[in-house]
């Protein structure tokens, strides 16, 4: 996209009329200064979302949406942020101007938008091809086999390649697109100097984002031949591991249930919507990557993993928690009957009810694994609980939530016959790194996600003190949660400060008081390489942040449920929504050049 100015920008809110923009989605009426409605963004009966005309602000009580007319935009039509600026443009007849030295991107948009309508037109014609042709028998005749009806078949907009050497690539010749334009979506390959459509005699899965533009293909053959499945190439489009099958169609039903299921296979994702659960969404495979987990935690936290019950999918399963580590998720685990995947199961009379049955009692992804661990092991000898301990500990090591740690630690306790705390103390520091002059000794608490963000951070400034002090001149204890991080951070802020105005003290010397019991802890860690790097100290500022304001936004939301006209609190509560999204997103960018 090309950049657009600020002023211009700021032209465009200047025009917005909040009322009309929301008008649209939801019936508003006038109480107080504000109006109130149903939310556009969430299922309810009686109405807590409301706008704020003057101020341009909406906010949902109930489900805790907020922002501006631009962030109303986005979300409504899953615009991106210059999108939604070019359409409340469009609405409003306000000319757009954009930064110099920006004609070189306008070329390379309008390229990629050549490309993208060429994917459309090829999967328009794939699915023509496979309602239409006689050569697309067997496609049809497969579809019905395994149960597919016309209406989910139109809706991931199957289709089937022509056997033909050259039928795509002609008809899209003739319509006036070129044979570059062919090769960038990946719709052809060269050989001997000649060029031949990629897919042929195929069944034709289109490969879309989350907002339903095609970006590539999935090509099944009909018979055993060898690849089952051939995909489009890698381009400036697709990327093999970062789209998520069916977002497109999922995207909403994810928001609504707030929940997402993922599969392996186009046919789950197909069989599962079939038979009503619709919120469901493939890797792609049993490899699901950080950057797909990262893409569906913009549209739900809650994730289900339903992979095939083979051993390649079980350990998909448990790469899964060392790829969530940072993003926040809560996953679950939907435990396949073995020799099933969830397209076997859907297509089965009731399938659909017994897959929600599953779902409704899947173990969280730790207790999966914790099972998993114990499972694998002898327990009824010495040797064998031994060995059981030291694969936990890796186990136990990523886990988060600090409710659902205490429970699995009682349990792996109960099955291992060790005493609780002596499990959890010697699984979370190991042998080598137990830290001097920690003031609870041996019986110290595994630490929470939060406290350990706070204690990473805090090492990180000691790494890169030139990098921490403008961060550090931004925060003030209350970003940090217990009492040691507390008196830790103003010691390590006066450090720094100290060593910057040349007077000072050394980061050798000893602090007295609470700060005593980690900060020889922070002091190694600042120098123990493993964990280090200034984007990791910039992230962790961020995430401290979020932490902080997300603290702030409950307690104005508990504020506003005993007072719903304190209008102060209102508009710092959509103030800090809309911080806390932004910086969510900033987050999930990885991109701190702010
Ligand atoms: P599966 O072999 O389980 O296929 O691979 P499936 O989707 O269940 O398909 P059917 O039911 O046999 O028709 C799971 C996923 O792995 C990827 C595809 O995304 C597939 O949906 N895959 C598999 C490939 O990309 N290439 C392959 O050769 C095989
Ligand atoms: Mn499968």
């Amino acid at each position: 996209m090309p950049l657009i100015k600020q002023s211009s920008i700021r032209a465009v809110l200047d025009a917005c009329d909040m009322l009309e923009i929301v008008s649209p989605y939801t019936q508003l009426k006038k109480t107080g200064v504000n109006y109130m409605g149903r939310c556009p963004f969430h299922n309810e009966k009686t109405p807590s979302f409301s706008v704020d005309p003057a101020q341009k602000l909406y906010y949902c009580f109930g489900c805790g949406e907020g922002g501006n007319a631009f962030t109303f935009v986005q979300k409504i039509e899953d615009a991106e942020f210059a999108e939604a600026v070019g359409s409340l443009a469009d609405k409003y007849g306000v000319r757009l101007e954009f930064r110099q030295g920006s004609a070189g991107q306008e070329e390379k948009y309008r390229r990629r938008e050549r490309v993208l309508s060429l994917l459309d037109q090829a999967a328009t014609y794939y699915s023509r091809y496979l309602h239409d042709s006689g050569q697309a028998a067997p496609g049809r005749r497969y579809l019905k086999q395994r149960g597919f009806k016309e209406e989910v078949i139109r809706q991931y907009r199957l289709g089937f390649s022509s056997p033909a050497g050259q039928a795509l690539s002609k008809a899209a010749r003739a319509k006036g697109f070129s044979e570059e334009e062919l090769s960038g979506a990946g719709l052809i390959i060269k050989k001997t100097g000649r060029v031949y459509d990629r897919f042929r005699s195929r069944l034709m899965f289109p490969f879309t984002d989350h907002r339903g533009r095609v970006l590539g293909f999935g090509a099944r053959v009909l018979d055993d031949s060898k690849p089952k499945y051939l995909n489009s190439p890698d381009s400036d489009l697709y990327h093999k591991g970062s789209l998520v099958f069916g977002l497109g169609n999922a995207r909403r039903d994810i928001i609504r249930q707030d929940k997402a299921i993922i599969v392996e296979g186009y046919t789950d994702v197909m069989a599962l919507s079939q038979a009503g659960i619709k919120n469901v969404v493939a890797s792609m495979g049993t490899a699901l990557t950080g950057t797909q987990l990262r893409e569906i935690s913009r549209f739900t936290r809650n994730i289900y993993l339903a992979f095939d019950a083979d051993a390649a999918g079980q350990k998909a399963m448990l790469r899964v928690q060392e790829l969530a580590r940072d993003l926040i998720l809560s996953l679950w685990v939907i435990r396949m009957p073995p020799g099933q995947d969830p397209a076997d199961m859907a297509m089965a009379p009731g399938g659909g009810d017994d897959f929600a049955r599953l779902a409704a009692k899947a173990p969280t992804l730790l207790e999966y694994h914790v099972q998993e661990t114990l499972s694998r092991h002898d327990l009824t000898s010495a040797a064998g609980r031994k060995k059981a301990f030291a694969a936990l500990r890796k186990v136990i090591a990523g886990a988060a939530d600090a409710v659902e740690l205490d429970e699995q630690l009682r349990i792996i306790a109960g099955r291992l016959r060790l005493d609780v705390e002596n499990v959890a103390y010697l699984i979370r520091t190991g042998s080598h790194s137990n830290t001097a002059g920690d003031e609870e000794g041996a019986r110290r608490r595994v630490l929470t996600h939060q406290e350990s963000n706070e204690r990473s951070f805090l090492s990180l400034c000691l790494a890169y003190p030139g990098e921490a002090r403008r961060h550090l001149q931004d925060m003030t204890d209350a970003y940090f949660t217990t009492e040691r991080t507390r008196a830790a951070f103003l010691w390590v802020r006066e450090t720094i400060e100290g060593q910057n105005g040349g007077s000072a003290r050394a980061q050798t010397d000893v602090p007295a008081g609470a700060a005593a019991s980690i900060l020889p802890e922070l002091q190694v860690r600042s120098k123990t390489s493993g964990e280090l790097s200034p984007a990791a100290l910039h992230e962790l500022y961020f995430r401290l942040s979020e932490a902080r304001i997300s603290r702030r936004i409950s307690v104005l939301k508990e504020e506003l449920s005993r007072d719903d006209n304190n209008s102060e609190s209102f508009k710092d509560l959509c103030r800090l929504e809309a911080r806390r999204r932004e910086i969510i997103e900033l987050i999930q960018s990885g991109s701190y050049e702010v």
